[in-house]
């Protein structure tokens, strides 16, 4: 079968009903942010158990996010912690924010997931001058333009064999055509360092939709 037969959202929903469905609190955790009008921008549920897959399988204890929204890839995200586990969330939005602890705290996460307020690039920074301890695994799904920058101050709080993903990795081939955005800029940055073991995974978001997650091990 040639790629313009598939029908991508008959492929993201078998992936979906096979390994990614959302229980009642993930459920109910997109019901909140419907009904507070929150934009549906949160990852697919798929992306969410890749997220959290991905967690798993290296361990993460501290994990990183930069763009909370109402806390979906949060949930997904710190349900692969330990008992012992933290994750911090940036976000910029105080209604955003407000709505994420609701989240997290009726998906019994509240203990485990910090929502820090503010520009995250200044979040960032003042991590830095705090001496914040490093992260496992650093997720970064906020404004795009600022990718570039994210990725200079992440890296830093990355420990060595941690992973950096981002969201939207596709998105200089979806919508952004002179590749001149933040994203196309990211993935420039990515695959220039040697020091970094990258690549894009494709994700299906069902209705012909494409996007992707790029992956980068810190050697
Ligand atoms: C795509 S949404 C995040 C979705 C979330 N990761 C999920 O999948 O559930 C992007 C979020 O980043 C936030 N944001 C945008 N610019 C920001 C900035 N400069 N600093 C922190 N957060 C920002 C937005 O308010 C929005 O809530």
């Amino acid at each position: 079968m040639g790629t313009s037969e598939l029908n991508l959202q008959a492929l993201a929903d078998y992936i979906t009903a096979a390994f990614a469905e959302e229980d009642a609190v993930l459920r109910a955790a997109r019901a909140r942010m419907q009904q507070s009008g929150l934009p549906p921008i949160n990852v697919s549920p798929s992306e969410g158990k890749l997220l959290q897959v991905l967690a798993r399988l290296i361990g993460a204890q501290r994990i990183l996010e930069i763009g909370t929204l109402g806390g979906y890839s949060a949930i997904w995200l710190a349900r692969a912690l330990p008992p012992e586990g933290k994750l911090v969330t940036l976000e910029i939005d105080c209604h955003h924010a407000e709505v994420a602890r609701e989240n997290l705290a009726q998906a019994g996460l509240g203990h485990k997931v910090e929502v820090r307020l503010g520009r995250a690039a200044e979040t960032l920074r003042h991590m830095h001058a705090q001496g914040e301890p490093p992260f496992d695994l650093i997720f970064i799904d906020a404004d795009k333009e600022s990718y570039p920058e994210y990725f200079e101050l992440c890296l830093p709080l990355l420990r060595r064999g941690g992973l950096l993903l981002a969201d939207n990795a596709l998105s200089p081939v979806m919508r952004d055509p002179q590749r001149t955005g933040g994203v196309a800029r990211y993935n420039a940055l990515a695959a220039a360092r040697a020091d970094l073991a990258s690549i894009i995974v494709p994700m299906l978001r069902g209705e012909d939709r494409v996007d992707g997650l790029i992956l980068s091990l810190k050697l």
